[in-house]
């Protein structure tokens, strides 16, 4: 039988804020998730009975577009899962390429979209930077309005998401993971209750999304040293969202010296930090001296894919 997978991903610039319609950049990377399997007498992964509350993305992407026989999906994955690198994007992803496939209507967009539905229901809330992006590979940009390399547009709960393929410079990206697995949903939703009520969150949302049109800029153009300025300042508003973590901040410290910038990445509250360095190496121990788990990834460009071999 053929496999799909899909990749992890990174948000660059604009994390929480893109919730609220933010612009947004994350770009695809070189870890993966793999999605196969067989007919079964009953619904399974790796061989065990899928169990609600623990296999909740693959069982939603199932419950949307699979009605045929019960499969057992083997499912295999080098990123560390709740760390901020798009693990339930990539399974959710994977999941749905691969029984699309199966039926013989995979289609991107349609993944993308059902893919954004998918994590909208396990996790309350989200945008669809994660799943267009594992969707799609290369970098995405979430924009407020249509524009060059437009792929296709998200609606909901009255917020418009327009997403675009970027291209951005091919980069080594040094991640330290804390281990502290944080939940994404009620992280977004602390945030959200932040913003209601306090005004200054909801300037340093709005400043996220500033810095994420400015930091598209600045890749492009190859100004690394304005890419880590805005990434340093990133980090400090999410920090100002409540969603940072003192190991965040420790490994953000110790990155810098060797770095042109270094933020938490993904939805915070522990998961991991990211820094565009020049040593990857160097600034992967410094990481792991402090108790990390450090991984030294790239940028990737090949979104979901079907492997026929
Ligand atoms: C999680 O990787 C990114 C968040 O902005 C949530 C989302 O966009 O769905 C925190």
């Amino acid at each position: 039988m053929f496999e799909c997978s899909a990749p992890g991903k990174l948000i660059l610039f604009g994390e929480h804020a893109v919730v609220f319609g933010e612009p947004a950049l994350a770009t695809a990377i070189n870890l993966r998730t793999s999605v196969t399997g067989r007919y079964s007498s009953e619904p399974k992964i790796n061989g065990r009975p899928l169990r609600e509350g623990r296999d909740n993305y693959v069982n939603t992407a199932m419950s949307k577009v699979w009605s045929g026989r019960p499969l057992d999906l083997t499912i295999k994955t080098n990123l560390p899962s709740a760390s901020g690198m798009g693990s339930s994007a990539a399974v959710t992803v994977a999941t749905l390429g691969f029984l699309t496939s199966l039926e013989g209507t995979f289609s991107k967009e349609f993944i993308a979209r059902s893919g954004f539905e998918v994590e909208c229901e396990v996790q309350g809330r989200a945008s669809p930077i994660d799943t267009t992006t594992s969707t799609e590979g290369h970098a995405v940009y979430l924009a407020k309005e249509k524009n060059k390399g437009f792929l296709w547009m998200i609606e909901r709960g009255g917020k418009k998401w327009f997403l675009h393929a970027r291209d951005i410079p091919r980069m080594k990206i040094v991640v330290g993971d804390t281990g502290i697995k944080a939940r994404t949903g009620p992280l977004v939703e602390n945030v959200r209750r932040l913003a209601e009520k306090d005004d200054s969150a909801r300037k340093a949302i709005k400043e996220i999304g500033e810095i994420a049109l400015e930091g598209l800029d600045s890749l492009r153009n190859g100004d690394f040293d304005k890419v880590g300025e805005l990434m340093n300042r990133n980090h400090k508003l999410l920090g100002s969202l409540g969603v940072g973590h003192r190991l965040l901040d420790k490994y953000v410290e110790a990155a810098l010296p060797l770095s042109y910038g270094a933020k938490l990445t993904g939805a915070g509250g522990g998961g991991s930090m990211i820094a565009l360095t020049d040593h990857p190496e160097e600034v992967s121990e410094r990481i792991a001296e402090l108790g990390g788990r450090s991984f030294i990834v790239e940028t990737e460009t090949r979104g979901v894919i079907v492997d026929e071999s």
